[in-house]
């Protein structure tokens, strides 16, 4: 695997590639890497004459000061994943690269309402560093596809929308959510968690799992009341939103719903300090 720490770096070792014609997969993370992420490395490998994975701990779009400074950063395991899974390149540029000059400006993007709801509101700013620090990676690495996890709804739904709005010929692939065998969705901040906290924690997905179970489009009050009160019973979480919306629009939503709409239930909360979000299409 070959390794590039600067933009010039990465657009000369990807030159040659390029200029024959060959297709260019990007994975872009914050490091601390599980199977998950390897998932989706895996993929692009797959689909790919070269796969591109970076990490980088992008500061912007941490609203939190204590999350960023905690944000586990094991670079060296991080490698062995990934020469292990095949990849390609690894791109760890620094802050100063990404953000030359201190200038830490973002991109004022208006994403209408899909930025307001869900981690837009409990997370005031990390939208405007996320879509920033994909926009400068895009631009760097210039993929022809590039691959998001679904673990992370909302931020795939704004990828999106960005990329068909400013027409960008990137193909974005979607992956399913990888999860711990006790349904637990594997997260980089999940080696983060107490015995104790990692053990409450899959009530996340034990939460979602129920729900998809009684989901019958007509009982929405009734599933969010479930939900608090299970979250209620557990002292070590603190539920910060449920919500069922709508899986384009992310608009929530009001009974009675036709079968044909899509729809998606998302759940986020505190386990100690150690904020987890997880997801279910229920329709
Ligand atoms: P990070 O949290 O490291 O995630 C990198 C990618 O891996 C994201 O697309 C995320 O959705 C995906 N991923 C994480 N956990 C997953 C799981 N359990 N199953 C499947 N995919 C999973 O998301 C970010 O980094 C950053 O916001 C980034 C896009 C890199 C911009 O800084």
């Amino acid at each position: 695997m070959k390794i590039a720490a600067t933009r010039i770096e990465i657009e000369n070792l990807l030159l040659p590639s390029r200029n024959s014609g060959k297709s260019i997969g990007f994975v872009p993370t914050m490091g601390a890497l599980h199977k998950g992420h390897i998932s989706l490395v895996s993929l692009s490998i797959n689909e790919n004459d070269v796969t591109v994975c970076s990490i980088f701990v992008n500061p912007t779009q941490f609203n939190d000061p204590a999350d960023l400074k905690r944000y586990p950063r094991p670079l060296e395991s991080d490698q062995k994943m990934l020469e292990e899974a095949g990849c390609d390149i690894l791109f760890i540029p620094s802050v100063e690269e990404m953000y030359p000059n201190n200038d830490y400006s973002l991109l004022n993007e208006d994403f209408g309402v899909l930025d307001k709801v869900m981690e837009g509101q409990s997370r005031p700013g990390h939208f405007a560093g996320m879509i920033t620090i994909v926009n400068k990676l895009f631009t760097y690495v210039n993929p022809h596809k590039a691959y998001f996890g679904n673990k992370d709804f909302q931020q795939l739904t704004l990828v999106k929308y960005f990329v068909k709005e400013h027409h960008l010929p990137i193909l974005i692939r979607e992956c399913p959510i990888s999860r711990d065998t006790d349904g637990l969705a594997m997260s980089s901040r999940n080696r983060l968690l107490s015995a104790e906290e990692r053990q409450a924690a899959t009530l996340l997905s034990r939460s979602l799992f129920k729900v998809k179970e009684m989901w019958t489009g007509n009982n929405i009050t009734e599933l969010m009341t479930f939900v608090e009160t299970e979250f209620a019973r557990e002292p070590i979480l603190k539920l910060d939103y449920f919500e069922i919306a709508h899986f384009e629009t992310l608009q929530p939503l009001k009974t009675p719903i036709s079968p044909d709409t899509p729809i998606i239930a998302c759940i986020a909360s505190f386990a100690g300090k150690i904020r987890l979000i997880d997801n279910i299409k229920l329709q």
